[in-house]
């Protein structure tokens, strides 16, 4: 096991009503606020009338900003950014999903920044200044919420890249279970897809005596599998909703990463299809992880064996090792497909040319090799997606 420091700042407010002490919170930062949101779903399903409420109650003045994409834009953070400028605000409350939470961190790296916010998505640049920021989580996927990433798409060339910084941790997480009851089946799907990845490009590590995290991991994502069919059969049964939603978070918080080199390849190279195409990033994961799997798992057969014992409940013994390992990639694919997510770019609604994977490979890996439990060049990066075709 490898040495570590672990911290995680944000405050998690979580269950009914949760909601209630919005107000308050944002009170410890500020009287006035940028409310950021998305493109409709909070207002549709009363979200941000509750959230609203809080706020009055507490007195906190308002400033909005709408229309957050899916797959977010940098054109509306440069808007927020020049909102925040112009109203003097120095605190973004984000009500939504990933989409959302990830535009309000870069808001708030972009305000008391003099230069261009990309500069910090696009090369190493230190984050050194940041407004604090507050969540109100409406779908479990991203794991935003509390983590110190924040995924922007440049409109030139479909370039989706990553920030990170301890300071991009929120301040605080409204996490109410009820909010998601009304999340369409498709998006319960990837969310749980991407809920999957997060653990699982912790997982695969080569870093031996990580027993403690493995346990830890897998429990996660056999919560995952055995909690997602049942929301999308009900989709406002509490219990269910909230064992995803804490779920969600615990995946993507630090916490399972503890102690062990992390992987992250999949997801660098599922952002190039979503940052190119705008799918749903949990979609696009589902194609990309089996396919990643497949591609490297003879570099460690014992720990594919392991996923596939544990998570799936395989016999290894009545299996060799390498079909134990080879099974419990078929067996994700299968769960993937039972809850109609696709698990092939043929799958999708959008034409690929090999040109275009020459593109993303390319894109891919233009800052170096990706990954850690297998290093991928860009040939290797091609090779994943044609498994994926
Ligand atoms: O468009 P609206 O109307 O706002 O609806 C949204 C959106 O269309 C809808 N939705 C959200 N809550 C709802 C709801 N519909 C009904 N009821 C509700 N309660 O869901 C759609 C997807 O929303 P989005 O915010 O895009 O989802 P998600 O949380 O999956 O976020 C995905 C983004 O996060 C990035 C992804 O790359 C992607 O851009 N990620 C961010 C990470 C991070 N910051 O740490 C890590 C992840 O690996 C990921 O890369
Ligand atoms: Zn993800």
């Amino acid at each position: 096991m490898q040495n570590f420091t672990y911290q995680n700042r944000t405050k998690i407010i979580f269950g009914k009503g949760a909601e209630r002490e919005i107000g308050s919170e944002v009170r410890k930062y500020s009287d006035k606020i940028l409310l950021l949101y998305g493109g409709g779903a909070v207002k549709e399903y009363g979200i941000y009338d509750k959230v609203l409420s809080s706020l009055r109650e507490s007195r906190v003045e308002v400033a909005e900003l709408g229309g957050v994409q899916p797959n977010p834009r940098l054109k509306l953070v440069k808007e927020g950014i020049e909102l925040c400028k112009s109203e003097n605000i120095n605190f973004v409350l984000a009500v939504g999903g990933g989409s959302v939470i990830d535009t309000a961190k870069a808001i708030s790296i972009g305000v008391p920044y003099e230069g261009n916010v990309w500069d910090f998505y696009s090369s190493d640049k230190l984050i050194e200044e940041t407004l604090p920021i507050g969540t109100v989580l409406t779908i479990p996927a991203a794991g935003s919420e509390s983590s110190p990433g924040s995924v922007i798409t440049k409109e030139e060339g479909g370039y989706k890249r990553v920030a990170e910084s301890e300071r991009l941790r929120p301040e605080f997480s409204i996490l109410n279970p009820e909010f998601t009851y009304t999340l369409p089946d498709y998006q319960t799907a990837s969310g749980a897809a991407d809920i999957m990845s997060h653990v699982m490009e912790r997982y695969f590590t080569n870093e031996p005596r990580v027993g403690f995290t493995d346990r830890l991991s897998e429990a996660t994502l056999k919560t995952v599998i055995n909690n997602t069919p049942k929301a999308m059969e009900e989709p406002e049964n509490y219990s269910v909703r909230s064992q995803l939603m804490w779920a969600s978070t615990v995946a993507h918080n630090g916490l399972l990463g503890t102690g062990r080199i992390e992987d992250w390849a999949s997801h660098d190279i599922e952002h190039e299809l979503s940052g190119m195409y705008d799918i749903t990033h949990g979609a696009g994961l589902a194609i990309i992880f089996p396919a990643w799997m497949n591609y490297v798992y003879q570099n460690n057969v014992e720990r594919f064996a392991q996923f596939a014992a544990r998570v799936w409940n395989l016999d290894p013994n009545y299996f060799s090792l390498e079909e134990t390992a080879v099974e419990g990639i078929r067996k994700l694919e299968e769960f993937y497909r039972s809850i109609d997510l696709p698990t092939q770019l043929k799958d999708l609604e959008v034409e690929i040319t090999d040109e275009d994977l020459e593109e993303m490979s390319e894109k891919c890996t233009e800052s170096g090799p990706v990954g850690n439990f297998v290093e991928l060049e860009k040939e290797d990066v091609l090779n994943i997606y044609k498994l994926a075709q």
